[in-house]
């Protein structure tokens, strides 16, 4: 079977490679095997690849944060699960043809749904709705502002707290995202720049912001500390500028901001199973019924991982790359 490795840390698409490895074998009994039917590119797997990532694997590596795949075959012990069912596996490692996993680790997902969605289901959804509710208990009508809006997580932020009757800034680099965004149901679209908390005051009648979610860190933290009420939250979960988080002495004294961080994977290992399968289910149930969905910019099969990452790895996307390990999706 084929898998995605990388043997040195280094420029993703020129380290990546597809290769042969043997089969996963019969599961366990309380295993299950599963076909990768798809898996995107994020981020932290390119962080990954150039050794910049929290976590640095011993070389060469297998990596990927998410699938979604097909049960082809389980253990004598596995309950819930049959043979054609599609589920998310919670573990790392996806970016391979075939899994064998721990039944425990899987998440049943609805089969009547496009994969491509549920391939991206396990890392930027619960990341918008943990942030949006782990940190301030924003009432309906209330506004909230982020930053990298036409994001994967961007996306996800825009329509839960449309979905929660939650007003949204939408902070982007970029002219020409307004209509995609707005159309999404984001309130109000502002590309970046120094008067930043000028336009924001402006365009939400002055609202007193009590939440700011931050993937960019550097000084875009200051331009949306300018926008936000005294003792609001800012929650930086990315790392895109390069540059640590920064505030100004009149932010955290007269203003009194809190910055904090959010990570997904210590988040997950403190829920409890059935809290985690509880938000997947409310959040696969989001995709099914459409008021969940992230664009997609292209799909490549696994032989051509280096193009699929080279892509990625690229600025002004359209939206996600993802690859379809086991052949094109019907
Ligand atoms: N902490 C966590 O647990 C966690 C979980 C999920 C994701 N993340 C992080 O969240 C961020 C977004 O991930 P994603 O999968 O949603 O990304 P994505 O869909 O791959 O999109 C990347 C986005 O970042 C924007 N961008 C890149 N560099 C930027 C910069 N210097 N300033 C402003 N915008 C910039 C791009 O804008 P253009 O279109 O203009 O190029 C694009 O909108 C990443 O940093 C990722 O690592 C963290």
């Amino acid at each position: 079977m084929k898998i995605a490795q990388f043997s040195a840390f280094g420029k993703p698409d020129e380290v990546i490679r597809c290769v042969d490895v043997d089969d996963v074998g019969a599961p366990g009994p309380d295993e299950a095997v599963i076909d990768v039917l798809a898996f995107p590119i994020n981020p932290a797997d390119l962080l990954t690849i150039e050794g910049r990532y929290a976590l640095r694997p011993p070389l060469p590596a297998r990596l990927g944060a998410e699938c979604v795949g097909r049960v082809i075959a389980r253990g004598r012990d596995v309950r819930g699960l049959v043979e054609g069912d599609l589920v998310i596996p919670l573990d790392r490692d996806n970016w391979v043809q075939r899994k064998k996993v721990k039944a425990a680790q899987l998440v049943k997902v609805p089969s009547n749904v496009d994969p491509l969605q549920l391939a991206m289901l396990k890392v930027n959804p619960p990341t918008a709705h943990l942030m949006m509710t782990k940190y301030v208990k924003l009432q309906p009508g209330e506004w909230l502002i982020q930053d990298a809006a036409n994001s994967g997580v961007g996306h996800c932020l825009i329509q839960i707290a449309k979905a929660a009757g939650i007003r949204s800034v939408n902070v982007v680099r970029r002219d020409g995202l307004a209509d995609e965004l707005k159309a999404l149901g984001g309130d109000v679209v502002a590309v970046d720049g120094p008067d930043l908390g000028e336009r924001v005051r402006a365009a939400t009648n002055g609202a007193a912001i009590r939440l700011a979610i931050d993937a960019v860190g550097g000084e875009q933290i200051v331009r949306l500390g300018d926008c936000l009420t005294e003792e609001a939250v800012i929650v930086n979960y990315g790392l895109l500028s390069g540059e640590n988080p920064q505030l100004t002495g009149h932010q955290t004294v007269f203003k009194r901001l809190w910055l904090t961080g959010f990570w997904l994977m210590p988040t997950l290992q403190r829920m409890a199973p059935a809290e985690i399968q509880e938000m997947y289910a409310m959040l696969a149930g989001r995709i099914a019924g459409g008021s969940l969905r992230v664009p997609v910019e292209a799909t490549y099969p696994i032989e051509q991982i280096a193009q699929a990452v080279a892509q990625a790895n690229a600025y002004r996307r359209t939206g996600k790359v993802l690859v379809t390990p086991n052949g094109p999706l019907g």
